[in-house]
């Protein structure tokens, strides 16, 4: 596979959200072009889609399912396809392409209940396709610092993370104002059984794995409903018993007035603390026990061969949420041309992420009672 990967993608139609920041972070580093879509929910917009992407109009395709057997059969069909829909279309349109060869980079949550995450995570492994999970908050150079430094000891043994992933934009009734964004994810037969759990909460859960490497074991939850009529979560305390004695405290919220993608992880061990912020994403602090603060940069002298590797220009250059997504895809691109990228996201992570959702609202339904996970 000389040049560049060829991508297709299904969702990211006109005025959706992730479908674009998967183009432009497909597109940073050259490794993919895109070149084909079912881009929408209706053939019309699927269409006019295409067409402002300028997709060539034999590979405009009005639904994932002909696609996936057109691009099959092309001989230079697609070499992956992103899936950027709402939750509940993942599944059937991972399996359109997972059973035509074609390798799946998808958003997360993996699906939107658990059966369809078990049965997805079955075809991964019996096709032996390339699947990756697009939690791109584990692409940050300063999130993969923390993930090397927890793994070499420098904070001692674990006794302590907090985690929070802090939204506004649901603070009001948008779902009954037409905004389609809001409408899908207060929809539990589109978004799945959690509404803020399921969407920045397994963002959360997704980093306290990924840079502690624990296993949680049980949880209890409180989910809330704040903003009247509304029909899933808008606001989360989770309580998370990790492998080796590590307590955790997960917060998600949609209902916080003037913030806007605040993601804070605050891990402590033994020997000293870690702070890492999104707003401040080249940064990481780290305290040890008696010693002042300090401030690890990305592209500085103290960050180490893990974030250097995820890093794209000198430090004191901000770089952000784009070069930390493009990062997953690059690695997809060398993990789809036959290589190893252990970093990435797999299906297990996102079956992970399902189970935590669902064990959350079992959670709160009996007002906090431990699920095991
Ligand atoms: N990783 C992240 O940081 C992040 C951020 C936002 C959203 N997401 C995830 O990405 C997904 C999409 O979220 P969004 O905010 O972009 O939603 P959106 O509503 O903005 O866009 C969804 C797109 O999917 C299309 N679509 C719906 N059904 C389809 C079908 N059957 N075939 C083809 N296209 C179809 C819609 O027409 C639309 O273009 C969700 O699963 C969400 O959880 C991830």
């Amino acid at each position: 596979m000389a040049g560049a990967l060829k991508l297709g993608m299904v969702g990211g139609g006109q005025g959706a959200f992730i479908g674009a920041v998967h183009r432009m972070a497909a597109r940073l580093d050259g490794h993919w072009e895109i070149v084909a879509g079912a881009l929408a929910s209706t053939p019309e917009r699927a269409l006019a889609s295409g067409e402002e992407l300028g997709l060539a109009p034999d590979r405009i395709y009005s639904d994932f399912a002909t696609m996936a057997q057109a691009e099959a059969a092309r001989e230079d069909g697609i070499d992956a396809v992103s899936i950027v829909t709402p939750n509940h279309v993942h599944f059937s349109a991972a399996q359109a392409f997972l059973e035509a060869g074609i390798p799946v980079i998808c958003d997360k949550p993996l699906t939107s209940n658990g059966a369809d995450a078990s049965a997805l995570q079955s075809l991964v492994d019996s096709s032996g396709t390339a699947f990756v999970l697009t939690h791109n908050y584990t692409g940050y150079p300063m999130i993969r610092q923390a993930r090397e430094m927890i793994e070499r000891g420098d904070l001692g043994a674990l006794r302590l993370i907090h985690v929070e992933y802090i939204q506004g934009w649901l603070s009001e009734d948008l779902e009954s104002e037409g905004d389609k964004q809001a409408g899908w994810r207060t929809d539990p037969s589109r978004s799945g059984a959690g509404g803020a759990i399921g969407d920045i909460g397994t963002h959360a859960f997704n980093l306290v794995s990924f840079t502690t490497q624990k296993q949680v074991e049980r949880l209890s939850a409180q989910l809330h409903r704040f903003v009247e009529g509304r029909r899933l979560d808008d606001n989360a305390h989770v309580i998370l018993d990790c492998s080796g004695g590590t307590k955790a405290v997960l917060l998600a919220t949609q209902v916080a007035p003037g913030y806007e993608n605040e993601i804070r992880l605050r891990i402590s061990g033994t020997k000293g603390s870690i702070e890492w912020n999104q707003s401040t994403a080249n940064t990481l602090r780290f305290s040890l026990l008696g010693g002042a603060p300090q401030t690890i940069t990305r592209g500085g002298p103290t960050a180490g061969a893990t974030a250097a590797a995820s890093s794209r220009i000198p430090g004191g250059h901000p770089e952000g949420y784009l070069e930390a997504f493009a990062t997953l895809y690059t690695e997809a691109a060398t993990l789809i041309r036959g290589g190893s990228a252990p970093l990435l996201p797999t299906v297990k992570d996102g079956v992970d992420g399902v189970k935590f959702v669902e064990a959350c609202v079992a959670s709160s339904k009996e007002d906090g009672a431990w699920q095991q996970l």
